[in-house]
């Protein structure tokens, strides 16, 4: 029998803010490394948001009302942890698949619970014995290491160091260079400010600053039920 060509999926990308512009380059990479799709475009509810950012593709609607297809695989580029929560976790209740999207030159442990969803930016790295949940976004330079625990939706900022044993609850919130001291826990929509770090445990919905980290406020998360 001859060998059936399979045809290739068509990722999208939900976001097409500068995130998302950038996560269109790194799924373009992984599509040249092998990975099972080809990257189509974007969606936003903000159909003139590529205007003045000239892309080759383009934004095929909103993701509120989007109906997906089977050969359709998703990611979600947003990086406010409730919004992507509230939009990735509506399209996958409208039947969307959702991908992982893998630089070439993220590093991947081969011991590690790994969810759906995810964008590992360029030189981003997992080591060993962590679990990652759904719509986790680790970027540029961002570490998890050993044994780290990963909540849905959690967005891990640039050259942000998730040390061993360190828990992080749902839709945790990283700046950029934020540092979490091993064994620390981070409660569920905690936000930690660029360039801080953890030395204990962060409670939830709450936003730390500084080094060591002090609370500055408590932190209503944007309505997860609205748009
Ligand atoms: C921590 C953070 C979320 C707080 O945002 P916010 O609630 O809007 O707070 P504000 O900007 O009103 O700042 C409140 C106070 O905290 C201070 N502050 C804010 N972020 C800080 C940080 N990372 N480190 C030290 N102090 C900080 C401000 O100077 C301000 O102090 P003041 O009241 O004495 O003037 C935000 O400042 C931050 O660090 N975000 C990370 C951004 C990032 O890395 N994005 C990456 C993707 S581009």
């Amino acid at each position: 029998m001859p060998m059936q060509q399979r045809t290739p999926s068509r990722l999208i990308i939900v976001g097409a803010g500068g995130f998302g512009r950038e996560v269109y380059d790194w799924a373009c990479a992984a599509a040249a490394a092998g990975a099972d799709w080809t990257v189509e475009g974007f969606l936003d509810d903000n159909s003139s948001a590529l205007e003045g950012f000239p892309m080759p593709a383009g934004i095929l609607g909103s993701a509120a009302t989007y109906e997906p297809q089977a050969d359709e695989r998703f990611v979600c580029a947003i990086g406010e942890p409730c919004i992507k929560l509230q939009i990735a976790r509506g399209l996958q209740a409208r039947g969307a698949q959702f991908t992982n999207v893998i630089h070439p030159t993220a590093l991947v442990g081969r011991q590690n619970r790994l969810g759906v969803g995810l964008i590992l930016c360029p030189y981003s790295v997992i080591t060993t014995n962590v679990t990652v949940g759904d719509f986790v976004t680790l970027n540029l330079h961002g570490t998890i290491g050993h044994d780290a625990v990963i909540g849905d939706g959690c967005t891990l900022n640039n050259h942000t160091d998730v040390t061993g044993w360190v828990t992080l609850g749902e839709g945790v919130f990283l700046g950029s260079h934020a540092s979490v001291l091993p064994h620390a826990r981070v409660g569920d929509y905690a936000r930690i400010g660029a360039g801080s770090t953890v030395l204990r445990s962060v409670k939830p919905q709450t936003t730390v600053i500084g080094v060591p980290g002090q609370r500055l406020r408590m932190f209503d998360p944007p309505d997860r039920r609205a748009g």
